[in-house]
């Protein structure tokens, strides 16, 4: 493949980051749990692949209530996943290959079964008990919350304890009891536990829930809002404003703290956010002249229908909320979602003009495991659910949940990594184990192995792409600019890559029909098709462009050859 950036630009971030959620990646001791070792024998695997950074779903002490992100030690690893000498096996392993490696730091709770929460709960003047929020209930005797704030989940935010007869805050599930940053030691702790893992050498971390940290100091009741179903546009659902419960001032100075902690750190670190919110809201996040996160994940593309338009706005939208230096970020999947193949209808030349769109645009490109070998959601019973959100809703009728139209439990989207059409999929080292999730029967068909020996599959779509991204510096950080195709809009998206004087261009046919588009330059030099082998011209005889059904190229403009010396053939040589 051909370098056709003529400058190279220092690069901090990542070219890709591949997430990888340690329970379902790969199972090494034969338990049926992933683990680290595990995580280290496919990291080949990942080189392979063109992965330059993981960010490790939590693998930290929990009770696993919420599969990990209910953390009853920030500075252990939980034994079902391995040892801390795993742990700084698996660093060493990493950054031995040049990645670099993204923890997943829950901030805003802790388990239930955390000591400190323990201690907490025991009495009302336990030295931790400020450590959480502790309100009396409402008047009349105390028997409704303290306010009207809804969990993320559904439900009253508050969790009465009988024993000192108050109420603790909640965001997300009872069983994840919100820290308090008001109270400074909570925050030294926090701080100090980011501190722990700097020291040890991770590259960075993505903050869970970080929209969630702070509350209005009052604790004022949160007005009423029309909306009803969640969305990734906005925070307010099941008719609540979350006014004073997310999003706070506070919060957005907390980013800028954070922010200065890491920058302390020498080669430097990275900061993501999970926040919701409106774009101006995840916009605050980034700080005052981009002193806050590096990046935040915009989940908007995780649930925007397959439609040229409809991303070509959203990503007008990004550009111009979050222009350089700031770092949009694109994902597709993760753990809490939809998996991107079920969402585009097992449909693998959509999934390529999906994969071509997210490794093509500026910013940071987030891949889900398994989302490069378009893995399906599987789907479990709420009532066998492992996910304790799905748990929650198992009463509903399944008529009722259709309605919904989106998945209410997790598991479907962490079903083991199908490696091969083995027993297991190669998931576990014991094909007799009995995998924490059932294995999606798709295997047989959908896995690794099959996909790599394939050149013109998914898997290998993906590895042409993150290839070709590493090596243009105009897709990694060039400006965008969208290029107005007319009529044709409705079925391609087309847009323009510039840096410095290097110049690609990317077109993406959303349509089952060959498209001829104007050519927007003379003699276009094809630098990548969805399509492995594409034999036919790139252009009709009249100069104009053609795009095969769902295909995705990028072309770059032909470098004029220098004149050849007549007599000898050879370029002749500039002074
Ligand atoms: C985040 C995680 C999700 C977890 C929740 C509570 O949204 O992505 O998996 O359940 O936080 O920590």
């Amino acid at each position: 493949m051909k370098d056709i950036s003529r400058k190279s630009v220092a690069i901090t971030t990542p070219n890709v980051v591949y997430h990888v959620y340690p329970r379902s990646f790969r199972d090494s001791s034969g338990d049926g749990i992933g683990d680290i070792p595990g995580i280290i024998e496919k990291l080949d695997y990942l080189a392979d692949l063109g992965v330059d950074a993981i960010w490790f779903s939590p693998f930290f002490r929990s009770p696993q209530r919420d599969q990990g992100y209910d953390i009853s030690d920030f500075c252990d690893i939980a034994p079902e996943h391995g040892t801390m000498a795993d742990f700084d096996r698996l660093l060493k392993e990493m950054h031995a290959r040049g990645m670099k490696m993204i923890l997943d730091l829950v901030l805003c709770h802790t388990s239930i079964d955390h000591p400190w929460f323990r201690g907490s709960a025991s009495s009302r003047d336990n030295p931790k008990r400020n450590w959480y929020i502790w309100r009396d209930g409402r008047k009349p005797g105390g028997r409704k919350p303290p306010n009207n704030w809804k969990a993320m989940t559904g439900g009253p935010a508050w969790l009465y304890f009988s024993n000192t007869d108050q109420w603790v805050y909640f965001h997300f599930m009872p069983s994840q009891i919100d820290l308090n940053y008001r109270e400074p030691d909570v925050k030294r702790t926090m701080m100090d536990i980011m501190r722990f893992w700097l020291d040890k050498g991770v590259d960075g971390f993505r903050l869970d829930l970080l929209h969630a940290l702070y509350e209005d100091e009052q604790l004022r009741d949160n007005p009423l809002s029309w909306r009803f179903l969640p969305s990734d546009k906005s925070t307010s659902a099941l008719f609540r404003s979350h006014k004073y419960d997310l999003n706070m001032p506070e919060t957005y100075a907390f980013a800028v703290e954070l922010r200065r902690l890491i920058d302390e750190y020498e080669p430097k670190r990275l900061l993501i956010g999970e926040v919701f919110g409106t774009m101006d809201e995840l916009r605050h996040y980034y700080g005052p002249d981009s002193t806050g996160l590096h990046m935040v994940f915009l989940f908007e593309f995780t649930s925007t229908p397959f439609r040229p338009q409809r991303y070509a706005k959203l990503i007008c939208r990004v550009e111009k909320a979050l222009p350089a230096p700031d770092l949009p970020t694109y994902v597709f999947g993760n753990h809490d979602r939809m998996r991107l193949m079920t969402r585009l209808n097992h449909h693998t030349g959509k999934a390529k003009i999906a994969a071509t769109m997210q490794l093509t645009l500026r910013g940071v490109p987030f891949i889900y495991y398994g989302e490069e070998i378009g893995m399906p959601n599987s789907r479990i019973k709420l009532r066998e659910s492992r996910d304790p959100v799905g748990r929650k809703y198992a009463w509903l009728p399944a008529f009722q949940i259709k309605t919904l139209g989106f998945s209410l439990s997790r598991d479907g989207c962490r079903t083991p990594m199908q490696w091969d059409d083995g027993s297991n999929a190669g998931f576990s080292s014991n094909p007799a184990a009995v995998p924490w999730l059932p294995v999606h029967p798709a295997h047989e068909d959908v896995n690794v192995a099959a996909q790599q020996a394939d050149p013109n599959s998914l898997w290998n779509c993906y590895r042409r792409l993150i290839a070709l991204r590493k090596e243009c510096s105009a897709l990694r950080v060039g400006a965008f600019d969208l290029i107005p195709v007319g009529k044709p809009s409705k079925k391609c998206l087309a847009y323009r890559r510039t840096h410095y004087e290097s110049t690609v261009f990317v077109y993406l046919n959303f349509s089952g029909k060959e498209l001829r588009l104007r050519c927007p330059v003379e003699n276009p030099d094809l630098l990548f098709s969805t399509y492995e082998e594409r034999n036919e011209m790139l252009t009709a005889p009249d100069g104009r462009l053609i795009l095969a059904p769902f295909e995705g190229i990028v072309f770059a403009p032909r470098p004029e050859k220098p004149p050849k010396d007549l007599t000898t053939g050879n370029v002749p040589e500039v002074n």
